[in-house]
């Protein structure tokens, strides 16, 4: 009822939109809109009310509540259900166990602040509140096991194209999974997947976005590596606006991964996205550290590295610096 409201203000920006109207539209009394109204108030947002005229939005705080989200979004799968949580402790859990029970591919869950946001390889991710995009997305590709980390590539360039678009600077892809501005990271993917003998059941697509996150708020260990779109850009950007851009930068994408059954036909525009190859790397695998020249990525987004002795080596997963 109260998305309803905020949609019914927006449609008339500037201008009173009668109790009465609200009322009709709604089915219920002049009561029960006040009290919708106070709440909305209550949230931050600012809306006039006057006596004889109606109600008018003002301004809106800078949430990432369903409604905040839904205003605007031109997706037509990716966030067409929107799962919103103040706190949690991570979003790709609540996502995880939404995926268990049914819930329709491009379900979104989002919240305001993470107490145990997960990176990869076990590490912590920085979910603090107020300040930053923390969603997981549930996808159903109809896709061999195989080809289901490829996501993680595809998600990639959907993200550096929306960061760059937000921000107006270059964003860069750091295989597999960050994307930098200047060398540090503003945002990481973890992809976690459930699946049965070769077929992907459904994938949680964990994204983190450091959006209006101070630099000095950053933890001691990260501060240096870490940057936000505030940031980078000078000025705070309302993070509803960063979700809607990052989903309809990856609608599209998805659309073709799934189509053309892999990465393969995305190749180059990770490339034109990527700040990876080239670069004198050392890769951390679960199997060791391999050191050599950053030389391309198959269509399967495996990185092939060229030691110093000429030999090359393929890596399937890594943490990677250069
Ligand atoms: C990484 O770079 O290590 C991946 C970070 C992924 C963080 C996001 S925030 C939303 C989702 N929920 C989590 O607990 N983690 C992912």
């Amino acid at each position: 009822m109260q998305s309803t409201i905020l949609q019914m203000l927006r449609e008339h920006p500037g201008d009173f939109v009668s109790g009465e109207a609200m009322c009709n539209t709604l089915g219920v009394s002049r009561t029960a809109v006040w009290k919708h109204i106070k709440d909305l108030q209550d949230a931050g947002y600012q809306i006039e009310a006057v006596r004889n005229k109606g109600y008018r939005l003002q301004s809106s705080p800078d949430l990432v509540t369903a409604a905040e989200i839904r205003d605007g979004l031109s997706t037509t799968v990716l966030g067409q259900t929107i799962v919103y949580r103040e706190t949690i402790d991570s979003t790709n859990n609540l996502a995880q166990e939404l995926a268990n029970n049914g819930a329709m591919e491009g379900t979104l869950v989002i919240a305001d602040e993470q107490q145990q946001g997960r990176g990869r390889r076990g590490r912590n991710w920085f979910s603090p509140p107020h300040s930053g995009v923390w969603m997981s997305l549930i996808l159903r590709p109809q896709l061999p096991l195989a080809h289901a980390a490829q996501i993680t590539l595809v998600t990639a360039i959907a993200l550096a194209k929306a960061l760059t678009r937000l921000t107006g600077v270059q964003a860069g892809i750091k295989w597999p999974n960050d994307i930098l501005f200047n060398k540090k990271k503003c945002c990481g993917i973890l992809t976690e997947m459930h699946a049965e003998f070769d077929q992907i059941h459904h994938l949680v697509l964990g994204i983190g976005i450091n959006v209006n996150v101070p630099q000095e708020d950053f933890p001691e260990d990260i501060q240096h590596i870490a940057t936000s779109l505030q940031a980078v850009k000078g000025t705070p950007i309302p993070r509803a606006k960063v979700v809607q851009v990052v989903l309809e930068e990856l609608e599209p994408l998805y659309r073709q991964y799934v189509a053309d059954g892999g990465f393969g036909t995305l190749r180059d525009q990770w490339k034109a996205h990527n700040i990876t190859l080239g670069n004198e790397i050392i890769a951390h695998t679960a199997q060791g550290t391999i050191q050599g020249r950053a030389l391309d990525i198959d269509e399967f987004g495996v990185l092939l590295v060229e030691q110093p002795d000429g030999e090359q080596k393929k890596i399937y997963s890594a943490d990677i610096m250069f």
